[in-house]
Parts: structure tokens; C-alpha cells; sequence
């Protein structure tokens, strides 16, 4: 098992991120042993109860001491934080009663933002069964849920009392969602340097074939990377604005696309990536040794790194016509890291090396997305 510590300042809590595969089959005995005598409440992703492998350890959609999480970005919003409040306060929790977020990073953001504001604050424990949410949203505090003006606009921090990962419950992830994740890992990869980056190039083969063993070392290394990253900064007052690297073009493509499930919170992280990186080339930021080695890592494992390429399925974006009129900007201007001067960028300087940009004109970055669509 790999076991990585994170201790934050904030309430001066820490807690510890289990990686291990298999050890899902050990969640019960996990979390009553955390819970010290308070009431358990699960926030469970509503499609893993047709999964075998979590119906049989956590029973049916109306097993007692369960509440379902309707998934996906649409979703993750206020409407549904209003109706998880009133059925979670209708199980007469109280100040000693825990939470335990079972899915993805929409489960996990939903619940943590459950958890930090019922009652005051509750415990937490995240299980998270995608792999975006077990490299990254699990970990670090940061709850929350969408609003009509933009992604993740109504939150707050609320670390958890324990991660538990099981790499194990990645085999029955889709491949699109699976690919989403792949794109916060290359994110890390990224910004960690080149021994992390090295390794994914390395073992490229056992990720895509999603070997628990090897995944399970990705996803210690990831986490070891945040948790530092977070411990240095818990509030993102500095240095953990760089995990958003990619976020701010990527979110402004999100929103465009309408949060319909045409485009996936990661793909449009994986196409940020690769217009930050040729942000920076442009600037003459990055070698282009270093820039195309980041292409190439996109490429290799198969995400989209083109805005022409993103999005999927009916509500497929027209990506020439929402870059037409003023939505694009629009779109940035929603972003968190808006300031008066402009936007906060994270410029990828190499391979574990960055540097954040604040007030870069909201319309240049909009100029960069509409020559680079024009120029794919
Ligand atoms: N809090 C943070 O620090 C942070 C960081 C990064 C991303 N996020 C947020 O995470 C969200 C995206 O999370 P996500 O990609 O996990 O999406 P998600 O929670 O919607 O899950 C994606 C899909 O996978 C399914 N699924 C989950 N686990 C499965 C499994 N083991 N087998 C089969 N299907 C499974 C879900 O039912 C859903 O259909 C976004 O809202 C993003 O903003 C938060």
C-alpha cells in the first residue's frame, strides 16, 4: 500500500491518501474505524450501482445510510446540492456525523461542498472511482459546485479525513472517461518534472492498459506531487494557482461547449495544456524541444490536443461559430482567476518548470484561441 501524508495548516488537520489495489473490498471497516462512533452517510455515483463490483459492496440505491449523486457536469450544480442537503439533513445527521463520497470528481466536488456547509461542517472521507478524481480532485480540499456564470463559482475548502484509492475500479471506467483523466495526469507530469513526465512516456503501455500495479504508481506519484503542492499552499494564495494549468482556456471551451457532455472537464484540460504550451512558445517561453515533447505526450496517449478536435456526440460544438461574437470572451471573463488587470495564465517555461502570468489581456488570450482554431 502506498500511504502519503498531508498535513495542512488550516484547523491544523491532517490526514492520510491509501492507494492500494483491492482495497475498495475494505471500505466499510475503513470508514466505520474513521467515523469513531458517528453516523455514516454515502454520496454514491448513481451509475456505479449497475456496476457489479459496487453493488455488491455497497448494496442497492435503497440501501439505508445511501444517497445517490446524479454524475456529469450539468449536474454539479446548485439544484442538486439544494436536493442532497434536504435528503442528508432528512437522515437526522449531526455535528459527529461523517460523510463518504463514493465516484467521480462530480460526486466528490458535490459531496465535499456537502460536507463542508451542512451543519457547519462535517467529516468527509472521498473514495474516488474515476481517474481524474483519484489523481486529482480528491485530494487538496477544494469542494464545490457550478453556477449559470461559470464552473466551480460557488465552493469553499473543506479537506477530507481520508482519501482511499483503488485503482482496481478503473477497469470498468469508460474509455472516453478514462482518456479525461489521462489528461490531468499529463497536467502533473508537466509541472512535477521530468522524472514523473519520464515515467508516463515509460509506462505508457501499462496505463493504457490500465495494469492496477501500474496505475497505482502514477496515481502515488501524482498525489505525492499535489499534496505537496498543497501543503505549501492550501488557500491557492501562490504556487497551487500552477495545477491550473491548461484550466483557463479549457474552462472558457467548456462553458462555450454548454456543460451538455459534448466536452469532458479533461479533454478540454488536455487541449488547454497544448494551447498554454503554444502560448509560451510564442513568447519564447519554452525550448521547443520541451513544448514538443508535451505534444507528443498528448498525442501518444491518444487526447485531444486540438480545439477542432474537441467534443463529441449530438450537441457536437460549432467551434467557428461560438468563437464568433463576443461569447469567447464572455466565456474567459468567467473564469475565477479574472482579475481587473486581466487573466491569471500558468505558462509551461518546461518540462517542471512554469510561471504565472497575472493580468494578461482577457483579449489577447481570445486572440490566441481564434488563430490557433484558424491555423489547425
Ligand atoms: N476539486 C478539485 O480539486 C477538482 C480537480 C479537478 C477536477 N475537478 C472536477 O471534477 C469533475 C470531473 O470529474 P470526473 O471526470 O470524475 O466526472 P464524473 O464524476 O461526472 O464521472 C464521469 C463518469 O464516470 C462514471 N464513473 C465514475 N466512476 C466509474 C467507474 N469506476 N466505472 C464506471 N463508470 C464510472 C460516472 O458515473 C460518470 O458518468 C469536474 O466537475 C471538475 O471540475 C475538481
Amino acid at each position: 500500500m502506498h500511504v502519503i501524508r498531508v498535513v495542512v495548516k488550516h484547523q491544523d488537520h491532517s490526514y492520510d491518501i491509501n492507494i492500494k489495489p483491492g482495497i475498495f473490498k475494505k471500505w466499510r471497516e475503513l470508514v466505520v474505524e474513521c467515523a469513531r462512533g458517528g453516523k455514516i452517510l454515502s454520496l454514491v455515483d448513481r451509475n456505479l450501482m449497475d456496476i457489479p463490483a459496487f453493488q455488491e459492496e455497497c448494496g442497492s440505491a435503497h440501501s439505508p445510510g445511501l444517497l445517490m449523486v446524479t454524475p456529469g457536469e450539468a449536474r454539479k450544480n446548485l439544484a442538486q446540492y439544494s436536493e442532497l442537503c434536504e435528503a442528508a439533513l432528512g437522515q437526522g445527521l449531526d455535528r459527529n456525523s461523517l460523510l463518504v463520497a463514493v465516484g467521480g470528481g462530480v460526486t466528490g466536488d458535490l459531496a465535499g461542498f456537502l460536507a463542508a456547509t451542512l451543519l457547519r461542517g462535517l467529516r468527509l472521507v472521498q473514495i474516488p472511482t474515476t481517474l481524474l478524481a483519484q489523481v486529482d480532485s480528491s485530494v487538496g480540499g477544494k469542494t464545490g459546485v457550478n453556477s449559470a456564470a461559470g464552473k466551480n463559482l460557488v465552493g469553499a475548502f473543506h479537506q477530507p479525513e481520508q482519501v482511499i484509492i483503488d485503482p482496481t475500479l478503473l477497469l470498468t471506467l469508460p474509455d472516453r472517461e478514462f482518456l479525461a483523466g489521462l489528461a490531468e495526469v499529463v497536467k502533473t507530469g508537466v509541472l512535477a518534472g521530468p522524472e514523473l513526465f519520464n515515467q508516463l512516456r515509460h509506462n505508457q503501455d501499462g496505463i493504457s492498459r490500465r495494469d492496477p500495479e501500474v496505475l497505482a504508481q502514477v496515481i502515488r506519484d501524482c498525489c505525492h506531487f499535489k499534496a505537496e503542492v498543497v501543503m505549501a499552499d492550501e488557500r491557492e494564495t501562490g504556487k497551487r494557482a500552477m495545477l491550473n494549468l491548461g484550466h483557463t482556456f479549457g474552462h472558457a471551451l467548456e462553458t462555450l461547449a454548454g456543460f451538455n457532455g459534448s466536452v469532458l472537464h479533461g479533454e478540454a484540460v488536455a487541449v488547454g495544456t497544448r494551447l498554454a504550451v503554444d502560448f509560451s512558445r510564442q513568447q519564447g517561453g519554452i525550448a521547443p524541444e520541451a513544448a514538443q515533447a508535451i505534444r507528443d505526450c498528448l498525442q501518444a496517449f491518444g487526447l485531444p490536443d486540438r480545439i477542432s478536435r474537441l467534443g463529441t456526440g449530438p450537441f457536437k460544438p460549432d467551434w467557428q461559430e461560438l468563437f464568433q461574437g463576443k461569447g469567447l470572451e464572455e466565456a474567459l471573463g468567467h473564469d475565477k482567476k479574472v482579475g481587473r488587470q486581466g487573466l491569471t495564465l500558468v505558462i509551461p517555461k518546461g518540462i517542471g518548470e512554469w510561471e504565472i502570468q497575472a493580468g494578461v489581456a482577457l483579449a489577447r488570450v481570445a486572440e490566441h484561441l481564434r488563430n490557433s482554431l484558424a491555423a489547425e
